[in-house]
């Protein structure tokens, strides 16, 4: 397990911005439950079409719940880095809200979004574990989002480092997450986070430690850190906003569980029938989960 998890961290760091992307060699990948994933990472979620189209819903969720796509108070923005960017919906949107910015993703596999990509936008393979392929101060505003279940917990100290290494004095870093922090959760509900917080354990990802990230952010030497936890109802009890985060949670449950099946032996059948009692269950206990967003000065 320590080995395994120490071949993740081996850092290999080239210093200068790649212009462009090339294929990399071929990962090594599993199929659990009829979906895709990454056994070369500890990412727990599966790398496949069904998995895009999730984080294309998801992008939109949380624009309408955080009422935009960025919350540093971003002024003239020339170069800009996505980390664990997916298939760039973000990076599109960011695209033309700043016309004159040159934005950078980086993510493990190249995964081009439905549509055409804007010219400001360029992709870079890389493993974040490995350290960011870029020189110090390469960006003005470096932004992370949705990386709870691809770092292990003692990995993001580091990593939050790392995303100040790369950004210049006087630009942003900004990290926005959701974790477990599940409140007035029913037992299906505790039943099933209970598995998968078993099943990330064994890739040493801690979901419950993502509410540090202000803390973490402050400790790697940001400054003038800004940290919010936005509790968000589970459900349409809780209007249109709740039916939306409520349907991208659950999706996300769909999603992990293949993993946590395989991970924890549980027939597939067992953990789809405590999924199905989920939504009444947020319903008649008004569940939330919480987003966190940080940001701070370099
Ligand atoms: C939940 S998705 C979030 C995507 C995007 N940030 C968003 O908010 O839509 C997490 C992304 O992190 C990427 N990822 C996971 N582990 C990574 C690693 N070690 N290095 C780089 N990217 C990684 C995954 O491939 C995936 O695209």
């Amino acid at each position: 397990m320590v080995m395994h998890l120490f071949r993740f961290f081996r850092r290999s760091r080239v210093q200068n911005v790649p212009t462009h992307w090339e294929p990399g060699p071929l990962p090594l990948t599993s199929v659990k439950g009829g979906r895709r994933w990454r056994e070369d990472i500890p990412y727990a979620l599966p790398k496949d079409l069904q998995e895009k189209d999730r984080l294309h819903y998801q992008h939109y969720v949380f624009k309408t719940l955080l009422g935009g796509n960025y919350h540093a108070p971003l002024e003239r923005v020339g170069d800009m880095l996505d980390v664990g960017c997916g298939p760039g919906y973000w990076m599109l949107e960011m695209a033309r809200q700043f016309p004159q910015a040159r934005i950078c993703g980086l993510d493990t596999e190249f995964a081009l979004p439905h549509g055409p990509v804007a010219s400001n936008c360029r992709f870079v393979q890389g493993n974040i574990l490995h350290g960011l392929p870029f020189a110090e101060e390469s960006f003005d505003y470096t932004h992370q989002r949705l990386l709870v279940a691809a770092l292990p917990a003692q990995a993001w100290p580091w990593e939050i480092k790392e995303l100040l290494r790369v950004t210049r004095s006087g630009g942003w870093v900004e990290l926005v997450e959701a974790g477990d922090g599940f409140s007035n959760p029913g037992p299906q509900t505790e039943r099933f986070l209970g598995w998968v917080r078993e099943a990330l354990r064994a890739r040493g990802i801690d979901p419950s430690a993502i509410a540090q990230i202000g803390r973490w952010l402050e400790e790697a030497g940001a400054h003038q850190v800004f940290f919010r936890t936005i509790p968000c109802p589970l459900g349409s009890w809780a209007g249109h906003e709740g039916e939306l985060w409520g349907k991208d949670v659950f999706a996300g449950f769909h999603a992990v569980k293949g993993l946590v099946s395989a991970q924890l032996g549980i027939p597939l059948q067992e953990i789809e029938l405590a999924l199905a009692k989920v939504p009444q269950e947020w319903a008649k206990y008004h569940t939330s989960n919480n987003i966190y967003v940080a940001y701070g000065k370099k």
